[in-house]
């Protein structure tokens, strides 16, 4: 290049510099953002803690600050970030956060957290701030990781606060600070929630049915004071570990496996996706270590096929009722959360500690039947979701969308089937047609705890905590993004344009948490009770192969042959739990 050239190109760069760093600096903060914009709107104790402006492709958040979500979103477009402290008690406080985007579809999104985690959920905010909405989470009203609740000892107001009052306030608050930022009233509501999340919103809608005008539930742990005493149940069969029933973690995925070869056929397909357990009743006898030609190395005696079989089972009271349902055939990979430590898992002992009974001395080995109806009579913090007359939240036109992964390992699916014909019994008169007006239950055959797949299982629709399994800047389903595969955007479609929501289509890639990597398997999500049938002819791994068979008032159609085609299923492909960031779920 010769020597004018170069100048000509200096030249070109020296002219253009201020105008591209002008660009940047034109971008306008809103005037708005900034506290004096909120304080005229906030009850009293409720004080506007931070107020940012982020600029679009920057990130935000609390960084290792926040206990239970210190990844921050990436690449967010232009909004506001605003922090609120809510001091409502003297002995307790809460914040929430939100995301005010500049380009604004007039709508809120509020999320859920996880397990008793305190931390104001801005992963999954990121997510929704990219379809428009007006975020929101709190932070529960404390400041800890899933799993730790000393917090709650001897403390009723911050049980109260993770229980039901933090959601609830930052809902009623968060409206009039968005709507006193934009100037203009919210058009929509909307709640997004998984686990505790799920709990959250069934909590919600039924003390405050005009909170949410759509409403999506995940795996809810909704009945706290049975679930989580079930928690200590279920890991007091599998202890302590030098008992002979003991089964070693190391052990599970062999099951896993041995389940898959046992139950996978009875939905019709062999794929390595178990879609119907509760069609299957696991043999372990052919793992018996007695038995001759048994791999010495994965197998199991007597008293430790014992201990699968009380894990499955329900939890019944002495007078035979239910307590809580057990886990389903195929969750097996994931039985380490609940069956694989030395002590029960903390979600049930620090339950008993911390919330049920404010004892720190207390020890698993403490656990007897008494503490399931001792939970329910006191619960504490009123935690527990377990009002099923929904007809409050369906007659001012409310839609919810629930589903449960059916390889749950940490909550037992069957506990979703269990709100949802309590809700059917109490609001529909029994009719599930009349239910699913309003209220829809969907299954995931083969994904776990909220997200993530050990099967090669379409997982992925949109639902909360799947964008952050895919990246710090994702959302909606890459490649996908329309409401026939983001529950999301369906739910909206249902809401806004009355589009009942007959089935999402759930989506998975060769690496199942890498959306760069070909998309492996599309299959459609079906309203509870109807399932997934393939045609027998296409595709097996194209969602429009499948059809949702199976009427709400007849029940599934039960397959008549078995083992219609393999599909080359290989186990070499599975990840152990897919790569779900499960202690930010949790
Ligand atoms: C939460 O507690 C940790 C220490 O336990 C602290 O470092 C962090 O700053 C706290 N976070 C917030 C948001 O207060
Ligand atoms: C404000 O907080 C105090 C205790 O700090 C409490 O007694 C009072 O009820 C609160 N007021 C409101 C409106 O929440
Ligand atoms: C479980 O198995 C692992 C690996 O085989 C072993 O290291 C560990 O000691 C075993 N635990 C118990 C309690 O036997
Ligand atoms: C026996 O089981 C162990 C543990 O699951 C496994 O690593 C090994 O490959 C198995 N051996 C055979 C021959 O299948
Ligand atoms: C249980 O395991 C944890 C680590 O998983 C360890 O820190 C703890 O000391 C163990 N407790 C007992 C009683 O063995
Ligand atoms: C059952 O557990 C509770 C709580 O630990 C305890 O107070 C009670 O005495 C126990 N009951 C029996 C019969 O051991
Ligand atoms: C159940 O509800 C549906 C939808 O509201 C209605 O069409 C149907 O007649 C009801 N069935 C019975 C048996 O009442
Ligand atoms: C997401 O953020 C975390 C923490 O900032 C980082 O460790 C991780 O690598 C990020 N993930 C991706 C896919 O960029
Ligand atoms: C409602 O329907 C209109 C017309 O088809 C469409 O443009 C709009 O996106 C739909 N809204 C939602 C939330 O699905
Ligand atoms: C995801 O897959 C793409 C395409 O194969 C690859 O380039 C990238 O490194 C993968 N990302 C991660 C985090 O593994």
């Amino acid at each position: 290049m010769s020597r004018k050239a170069w100048a000509t190109r200096l030249l070109l760069w020296v002219a253009l510099v201020p105008i591209l760093v002008t660009a940047v600096g034109r971008r306008d903060v809103p005037p708005a953002c900034n506290d004096h914009s909120f304080v005229n709107v906030l009850p009293p104790n409720v004080s506007v803690e931070k107020v940012v402006f982020v600029e679009s492709g920057n990130t935000y958040g609390e960084g290792l600050r926040n206990l239970n979500y210190p990844i921050q979103p990436t690449n967010l477009p232009d909004l506001c970030a605003v922090t609120i402290f809510v001091k409502f008690s003297s002995a307790s406080a809460y914040r929430f956060g939100l995301f005010l985007p500049v380009d604004w579809n007039n709508r809120i999104l509020t999320y859920g957290n996880g397990g008793f985690g305190g931390g104001i959920n801005w992963l999954d905010m990121g997510a929704g701030v990219k379809y428009g909405f007006a975020a929101i989470s709190t932070d529960t009203g404390h400041n800890s990781t899933s799993g730790d609740i000393s917090w709650a000892l001897n403390n009723p107001e911050t049980k109260t606060d993770w229980g039901w009052r933090s959601i609830h306030g930052s809902v009623e608050i968060g409206k009039k600070v968005v709507e006193a930022y934009y100037k203009k009233k919210i058009d929509y509501s909307y709640y997004s929630g998984c686990s505790t999340g799920g709990r959250q919103g069934l909590k919600e809608v039924q003390i405050s049915p005009e909170s949410f005008d759509g409403v999506l539930v995940g795996s809810a742990a909704w009945y706290t004071s049975h679930l989580n005493t079930w928690v200590s149940k279920v890991g007091t069969y599998n202890l302590p570990l030098t008992a002979p029933n003991h089964i070693n973690a190391s052990l599970f995925p062999a099951m896993a496996k041995e389940v898959v070869r046992q139950c996978d056929r009875l939905d019709g397909v062999e794929d390595g996706i178990i879609s119907a357990p509760d069609a299957c009743t696991p043999d372990y006898t052919v793992m018996a270590c007695n038995r001759p030609g048994v791999n010495q190395s994965a197998c199991l005696t007597a008293a430790q096929i014992a201990t699968t079989a009380k894990a499955y089972g329900d939890y019944r009271a002495a007078d035979g009722a239910l307590l809580y349902p057990g886990l389903s055939p195929g969750c097996e990979d994931q039985w380490a959360l609940v069956l694989g430590q030395n002590m029960t898992s903390l979600y049930g002992l620090n339950y008993a500690r911390y919330f049920l009974y404010d004892d720190p001395g207390w020890q698993w080995q403490d656990y007897n039947d008494s503490a399931p109806a001792y939970a329910a009579r006191t619960d504490p913090g009123r935690a527990t979701a377990d009002d099923y007359d929904l007809a409050p939240f369906r007659d001012r036109g409310g839609k919810m969308i629930m589903y449960h992964g059916l390889a749950d390992g940490l909550l037992p699916a069957k506990g979703s089937d269990l709100y949802w014909e309590r809700v059917v019994a109490a609001t529909g008169g029994g009719n599930a047609t009349a239910t699913q007006q309003f209220f829809r239950y969907f299954t995931v055959p083969g994904m776990g705890h909220c997200g993530g797949t050990a099967v090669d299982a379409p997982w992925n629709f949109a639902a909360p905590f799947q964008a952050g399994t895919l990246g710090n800047d994702s959302w909606s389903v890459p490649g996908y993004r329309d409401a026939r595969h983001d529950v999301l955007l369906a739910l909206m479609g249902w809401v806004e344009n009355g589009t009942a929501v007959d089935a999402v289509v759930a989506t998975t890639w060769d690496a199942s948490a890498n959306a760069s990597t070909p998309v492996r398997r599309q299959r459609p999500l079906c309203p509870y009770p109807a399932t997934a049938r393939w045609d027998g002819e296409g595709e097996v791994n194209a969602a429009e192969s499948w059809r949702c068979e199976g009427h709400a008032s007849t029940g599934p159609e039960v397959p008549k042959s078995v083992a219609a085609k393999s599909v080359g299923y290989s186990w070499a492909t599975a990840g152990a739990l897919g790569s779900m960031a499960l202690s930010a779920v949790l």
